[in-house]
């Protein structure tokens, strides 16, 4: 057997493992949500939950990769508990299912910066957003996006991701930052950043029901969570690293990136008029037709638009690495087949899996509803309960390598994990359960607000 990579840097996992958590999720959801919800008092309650049910979960998935250094489904046979193997396969197959859509997704957003630089939605940025995210032409989009992917992941970790994101993630976070620098330059940036920020506690527990378990499902969903990406990124990592420093840097990096996009597009919408119906409250409809449709009233508009929609092509293919790998992973780990040849395999079956959503978004809203309110939590729950009930002393054990001991706050972890964090997955199961099955209309169409990226 030929030896398993790792990262070449510490560094590199970090980056990488960033540029997985900062994606859409950053961008077109946490910003309007936030707004719609209470504005700073949300941003209060959704930090809570990252610091309180994310951060602990992430680092379950981390203790489970770097102990074993094996791919996701069979690190769970690795630490003595083969049948486990399900729960594995579970996340896999889960991210499999989510990256089947973002790649869609991944190829309006090529389709729009070429649309910036040459102007092509600035005269009706809603039709031209319905024209380029169904049919042919978005099938062609996700092909291409597709091939990006594909072609960083079979250059393996250390040639591939690693030397990719390096140069991806802080160009994310320069970018956002002079972006953001220039926003506050526009007319509108005070009404902006109130209409973002200006804490209200009434419109937050007006809207509980629904801001209230998002905010824990987007806590997984940003920190790239219950996909098998955490366990997979962190078994290419040597064993003097801190986990929970590692996990920190990405849990405050991935947040302020949330921020930062806020201040980005709050001051152009506003600068501009632009009806803030058209954001949808978060989603597809915020950046391609509400901010576009800023870019489009602005002196500068197509470089503007084409360097903004620019970050967020970066941000998505550092996720869609991310989730791409941690199949391939598993196929490098179990086939004696090249890299690179499995990467353009898994990328063929992405493909095909893809083609409903790139047809038509009601199927992507379904795809992503389903995972977003159903499989996720699952997943999460799963591996949650694994690490907590099941290896749990050892779980710890593992934790501490690198740290230099952790004291009491191992054991405060763990129960964090078996009480606090299994308590708040059962309830976002259970919001997201009744809204997908029994709040859904009779004609079978989907919930709208459930997932994380519907359109
Ligand atoms: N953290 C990502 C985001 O916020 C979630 C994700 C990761 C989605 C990888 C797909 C692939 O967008």
């Amino acid at each position: 057997m030929v030896e398993r990579e790792t990262w070449a840097t510490r560094v590199g996992f970090l980056v990488a493992a960033i540029g997985s958590a900062v994606g859409l999720g950053n961008l077109w959801q946490f910003p309007f949500k936030t707004a719609a919800n209470g504005g700073a008092a949300f941003v209060a309650f959704y930090l809570i939950a990252v610091v309180l049910i994310g951060f602990p979960a992430m680092l379950a998935e981390f203790v489970v990769g770097r102990r074993t250094n094996v791919n996701a489904v069979d690190a769970f046979a690795e630490l003595g508990h083969r049948r486990w193997r399900v729960v594995g396969g579970l996340a896999v197959a889960t991210g499999f299912w989510i990256l089947s859509y973002y790649n869609v997704v991944g190829g309006w957003v090529l389709r729009y910066i070429l649309g910036s630089a040459t102007g092509a939605y600035f005269d009706a940025p809603g039709e031209y957003f319905g024209a380029v995210s169904a049919g042919p032409e978005a099938v062609l989009a996700q092909a291409l996006f597709l091939g990006i992917v594909v072609a960083i992941v079979a250059l393996g970790i250390e040639n591939g991701i690693e030397k990719a994101t390096k140069v991806m993630v802080p160009s994310i976070v320069v970018i956002m930052v002079v972006l953001a620098g220039w926003a506050a330059t526009l007319g509108g940036a005070g009404e902006g950043y109130a209409y973002f920020l200006s804490p209200s506690l009434d419109a937050m527990i007006d809207n509980a029901r629904t801001a209230i378990p998002f905010a824990v499902g987007q806590a997984f969903f940003t920190l790239s969570l219950g996909m098998a990406i955490m366990i997979t990124y962190s078994s290419y990592v040597g064993e003097d690293d801190s986990l929970p420093f590692d996990g920190g840097v990405i849990v405050v990096t991935n947040t302020l990136v949330g921020i930062l996009a806020g201040l980005v597009v709050f001051p152009i919408l506003f600068a501009n008029d632009i009806d803030l119906a058209l954001t949808g409250g978060g989603g597809a409809s915020a950046l391609f037709v509400a901010v576009a449709a800023g870019f489009a009233e602005l002196p500068l508009g197509r470089w503007l638009g084409a360097v903004f929609f620019a970050v967020v092509l970066i941000a998505a293919l550092s996720s869609a690495i991310s989730l791409m790998e941690v199949t391939v992973s598993w196929a490098v780990d179990n086939f004696d087949v090249s890299r690179p040849m499995l990467a353009v395999t898994v990328g063929l079956g992405l493909f095909v899996l893809g083609l409903p959503s790139a047809w038509d978004t009601a199927w992507l809203t379904w795809f992503d509803n389903l995972a977003y309110s159903l499989f996720l939590p699952v997943s999460v729950l799963a591996v949650v309960i694994f690490v907590g009930w099941v290896i749990g002393r050892d779980a710890v054990d593992e934790l501490r390598r690198g740290t230099g001991g952790l004291g009491s706050l191992g054991p405060l972890w763990l129960w964090t994990l078996r009480l606090v964090v299994v308590v708040g997955v059962v309830a976002t199961l259970y919001f997201g359960i009744t809204e997908l099955f029994f709040q859904n209309d009779p004609t079978g169409v989907p919930p709208l607000i459930a997932g994380a990226l519907s359109p």
